[in-house]
């Protein structure tokens, strides 16, 4: 079980006042289910899914897991505790192949199970396993290597953050596939993918609506898909002074 007890988080404006970027986050996600989490961009996913992998500090709030309280421990230590994340953005490593980073990301992998981690997320091995992971790559690329190395890490939680970002149509389909696969019904962890991608809300066991930095709403596609819709409408209305979209 993975709870965020009260959560919240601020950053500086930079002339002396602080922004809340999260406020009074309380969830509680258990092992064995496949998580969706959605919402307008910048309302806080990214931000809430740094607070889990230690890479922001809460400002007030606690992360707990499995009954521990994480939240004054590292990024490596909750690493070692089970938690991965795939950044948004992932970072570009010059001098470092594909199989490097494969193996910093799981020590015990052999080349065969390297390949095997490309190939889910559609790349031939043979053309990148000598890849540099710098500028040579393109940002799909870039992309589906860093989900290939959330798949290897094979951790208790593992946080996805927008893996259909920049991935071609034809790959999203395997991304889902591969995420159903390794995810569903699995007892020994839990997923969440943070997702703009209306393809991947229904695979998920639930829907977690993050907005204006707190849980808005969760619940299965079918209870929380309405309002989600509803909320989308209204937005951009009332910033456009008017439905300029057409949608009824
Ligand atoms: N390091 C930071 N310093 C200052 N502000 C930040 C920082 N990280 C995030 N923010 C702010 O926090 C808010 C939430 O950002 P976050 O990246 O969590 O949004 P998001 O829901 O992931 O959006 P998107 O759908 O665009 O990825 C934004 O207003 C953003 O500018
Ligand atoms: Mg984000």
């Amino acid at each position: 079980m993975l709870e965020l007890k009260n959560i919240k988080l601020n950053f500086s404006n930079g002339n002396g006042t602080a922004r809340e970027v999260l406020q009074d986050v309380n969830i509680k996600l258990e092992k064995g289910k496949l998580y969706a989490i959605t919402g307008p961009n910048g309302g806080g996913k990214t931000s809430l899914a740094k607070v889990i992998m230690g890479i922001y500090t809460p400002s007030e709030g606690q992360v707990i897991l499995d009954g521990e309280d994480i939240t004054s421990l590292s990024i490596t230590e909750r690493a070692d505790r089970g938690i991965a994340y795939a950044f948004q953005q992932p970072p570009r490593f010059k001098g470092l192949t594909v199989e490097n980073v494969m193996k910093i990301a799981q020590p015990s992998l052999d080349t065969v199970q390297i390949r095997g981690y490309l190939r889910d997320v559609g790349l031939c091995p043979e053309d990148y396993l000598d890849r540099d992971i710098g500028p040579g790559l393109s940002g799909g690329e870039i992309k589906r290597i860093e989900v290939a190395q959330l798949l290897a890490r094979q951790a208790p939680v593992s946080i996805f953050d927008e893996p259909e970002a920049g991935v071609d149509l034809w790959t999203i389909q395997k991304l889902i596939g591969i995420i159903i696969r390794r995810y569903k019904g699995n007892s020994r962890g839990m997923a969440i993918v943070i997702t703009h991608n209306e393809q991947f809300l229904p695979i998920c066991d639930e829907i977690i609506l993050v907005a204006e930095g707190t849980v808005k709403e969760r619940g299965t596609t079918e209870e929380i898909w309405p309002s989600i819709r509803e909320d989308v409408i209204c937005k951009m209305k009332g910033q456009c002074g008017g439905n300029v979209y057409g949608i009824q």
